[in-house]
């Protein structure tokens, strides 16, 4: 896996109106998933459109490691030949996942559920981030874990001959533990219930029952979601459609708002609404935003986004939208840089753990832009343009964090002076094309 030696800085100047239509790389949530369900089922998955990032790779080369079958066909076209349930191999060598969370939390709860031993590195992002949430039900489980204080990366994890069947709530809205939980939960005798108090993506839920498990969920009389999946079932190979992005969507989304005379459609776009809080929320803070060509696609719903720049007024982001949106608060805070008024946001305590703290990396962003924020403990409040004060001008420490970098890009395309980020090298882990997409838009980047 590609780990990044020198940085390339990148700047971003404001440029006339983004006109046009993109189609931006499949779901990355999504395309981690096919990868590791195809290991699981017994036979041949083929997956159309996969995110081909840093991030995606990693997992199918760990899904090889552990014995799949995994073969690229063409662009976005992947084979993967499974093992079925039970069925994972002891690794030769070290699984390394990069900047990825998704990709290694969820092998843990796949490699937790098997009888075998395997270790777990990453990059210096990816090393710093907490392991415990996922690492402590799978002990439960009966998991061995050897790992550093902190439960961070590096460690080792050993799966049980058999797994015990656990209920477990999950303590922090994150699809991430529910997922591992639910991945070992595949391989245990018996049914493994997880609780979650906020709903969080539901791609594992919807994709395990496509797959052919038995899986439900109910809600519970605190509107909590409660899943169980009954455990050694056959999964069943599929052909997995993989949608656009809605989270890479986002940046030419909100590009295409705060660009004067702007016009942009994105098409083909995921539309789960676990996933769009950042639509809704423009559209609250006045956004000409309309979805288009509503369809549905494996099983999700799917539609093309079309933004025209719009004057945004600053709004209040109720905390409960959070997990819909988790990965969308650095553009967010972009697009509420331009609006009128404050824009409130809560609820935002699971950003300080995401490929950098997110939190304090867009308040030192906005404030290295001019850009009035107020950082607190899991809050951010952006004050909105305000009159006289030239916003831009910066530049942006992107601490190994692709979200920050592409917002911040962004940025520079509507600011009045050039916005430079430290480094883009991490844009590929997520959304390779994002330069190119962005250019073919009209926007104008320089290397710095
Ligand atoms: C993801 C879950 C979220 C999200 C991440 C992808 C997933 O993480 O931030 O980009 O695919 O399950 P958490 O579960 O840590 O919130």
């Amino acid at each position: 896996m590609a780990h990044v030696a020198t940085s390339s800085p990148l700047s971003s100047s404001a440029t006339g109106a983004l006109t046009g239509r993109i189609r931006v790389p499949g779901d990355k949530s999504i395309s981690h998933r096919s990868l590791m369900f195809g290991a699981m089922a017994v036979g041949e998955t083929t997956i159309e459109g996969l995110l081909e990032a840093e991030d995606v790779l990693g997992t199918g080369a760990a899904m090889r490691a552990l014995g799949a079958g995994v073969t690229r066909t063409g662009e976005g076209a992947w084979r993967v030949a499974g093992l079925g349930v039970g069925g994972l191999l002891e690794p030769e060598s070290v699984l390394d996942f990069g900047n990825a969370g998704t990709g290694s939390r969820l092998t843990m709860g796949l490699v937790g559920g098997h009888a075998i031993a395997a270790t777990f590195v990453g990059d210096a992002s990816l090393s710093r981030r907490p392991m415990g949430r996922v690492l402590n039900p799978l002990r439960e489980m009966g998991v061995d874990v050897i790992a550093r204080a902190g439960d961070r990366l590096p460690l080792s994890i050993r799966g049980p001959k058999t797994l015990t069947p656990i209920a477990y709530r999950v303590p922090m809205a994150s699809a991430q533990v529910k997922s591992a939980v639910l991945l070992a939960g595949l391989n245990a005798p018996g049914v493994t219930t997880v609780i979650e108090p906020i709903a969080t993506r539901d791609h594992t839920e919807r994709m395990l029952e496509g797959f052919g498990a038995a899986i439900s969920v109910e809600i519970g009389s605190a509107g909590e979601r409660i899943i169980h999946l009954e455990g050694r079932p056959e999964l069943k190979p599929q052909h997995v459609v993989v949608p656009g992005d809605p989270s890479s969507a986002a940046f030419a989304v909100v590009a295409g708002l705060i660009v004067p005379g702007s016009d942009v459609t994105v098409e083909n776009v995921l539309l789960n609404p676990l996933r769009t809080g950042l639509f809704t929320t423009l559209v609250e803070m006045g956004a000409d935003l309309s979805i288009e060509n509503e369809r549905l696609s494996s099983g999700e719903c799917i539609g093309d986004v079309h933004v025209r720049a719009s004057r945004l007024k600053g709004v209040v982001v109720p905390p409960e939208r959070a997990p819909a949106m988790i990965d969308e608060y650095p553009i967010l805070a972009i697009a509420a840089a331009f609006a009128e008024g404050p824009t409130v946001m809560e609820g935002l305590e699971e950003l300080r753990v995401k490929e950098s703290d997110r939190l304090a990396a867009v308040a030192r962003g906005l404030e290295a832009n001019r850009i009035a924020a107020r950082e607190g403990e899991a809050s951010l409040v952006v004050e909105g343009r305000r009159a006289g004060v030239k916003i831009g001008g910066g530049t942006v420490a992107t601490h190994l964090d692709h979200r920050i970098a592409m917002a911040f890009l962004v940025l520079g395309l509507a600011a009045d002076e050039t916005v430079t980020v430290d480094d883009v090298g991490m844009i590929a882990t997520s959304f390779p094309s994002f330069r190119g997409l962005m250019e073919g838009l009209g926007a104008r980047f320089a290397d710095a």
